[in-house]
């Protein structure tokens, strides 16, 4: 099984960020220097992904213009010896092939995951929800892909939630344990009440889903929210004799869509990285003897 293409929702208001995102797309809030975005592109060239279909709604020409070349910006920088500011995202745009496709009603998770149907075409795919920002070494998408090869089989990423939080998320039941944090998956049910949760193992925002998912989210009705949604074509695919599994990532994640999570995203980058890791250390505790 080769997984070369992997879908990117990214058509969603980000009311949990406004009113920043009155102008800006969520999906290109920093991590320090770098959009979200473009991190979980580099995530998926890391995890050999090379073709990027994103769904956008027409209200954001700001993120095909991050990924577009700009010749004006560089001669700039050039006459300046200073090329290097923006080789990083020139790299990106070099490596990555991204396709922008409307999603021309907001009609939910599932229904923009349909939308690239003709793309994807008869491959397994990844999707990359590119509000939750993944820190690991090794990246978080090809841990996914790793299994979902090992197994021939469709996968998503789970991680364990406090209860009170299992109304936010789509939640999966265990049928059993295949080896350490990979499970097989019983039941899941999309954003249930405390009292009708069957565990409180969340569905984030990673998966590997067979092309028959199309199928399947074709034939899905509106649910939660009365949006078509991911988790009902998932379980649609499932009755139809597919088998889909779930791996528990211990990877750190941040939904970097909420603002407090955004800000420790970015002091936990900023502590990854040498140039500002000591810097960040010493404000922090100085903060803190305040
Ligand atoms: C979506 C999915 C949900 C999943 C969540 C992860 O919900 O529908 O199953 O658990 O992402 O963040 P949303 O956050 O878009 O409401």
């Amino acid at each position: 099984m080769k997984i070369t293409k992997a879908v990117i929702p990214a058509a969603g208001l980000g009311t949990r960020f406004l009113p920043f995102t009155k102008s800006i797309p969520k999906e290109l809030v920093p991590i320090m220097e770098k959009p979200a975005l473009h991190l979980i592109i580099e995530e998926g060239l890391a995890s050999g992904i090379k073709e990027f279909e994103i769904i956008i709604n027409d209200d954001k020409p700001a993120i095909n213009n991050y990924f577009s070349p700009n010749n004006h910006l560089e001669t700039l920088l050039h006459a300046k010896n200073k090329d290097s500011l923006i080789a990083g995202v020139n790299n990106l745009i070099h490596n990555a092939h991204l396709n922008y496709i409307a999603q021309p009603k907001p009609l939910g998770l599932g229904h923009a995951i349909l939308m690239a149907q003709e793309k994807v075409g008869d491959e397994y795919f990844g999707i990359f929800l590119p509000d939750e920002i993944m820190m690991d070494t090794t990246p978080a998408l090809s841990q996914l892909i790793a299994k979902a090869q090992q197994y021939n089989c469709s996968i998503v990423a789970v991680q364990e939630v406090p209860r009170e939080k299992v109304s936010s998320y789509g939640i999966v039941s265990i049928k059993q344990n295949l080896e350490k944090n990979l499970f097989e998956i019983d039941k899941l049910i999309e954003k249930p009440s405390i009292n009708h949760a069957p565990s409180t193992l969340a569905i984030i925002g990673r998966y590997v889903l067979s092309p028959t998912i199309f199928a399947s989210l074709k034939n899905t009705q509106a649910g939660s929210g009365n949006e078509i949604q991911l988790t009902d074509g998932i379980t649609h695919m499932m009755n139809n004799g597919e088998r889909v599994l779930a791996y528990n990532i211990t990877t750190h994640r941040y939904d970097v869509g909420n603002p407090l999570d955004w800000l420790k995203a970015n002091i936990a980058y900023a502590l990854s990285q040498p140039l500002y890791a000591t810097e960040i250390k010493h404000y922090l505790s100085d903060l803190q003897k305040k």
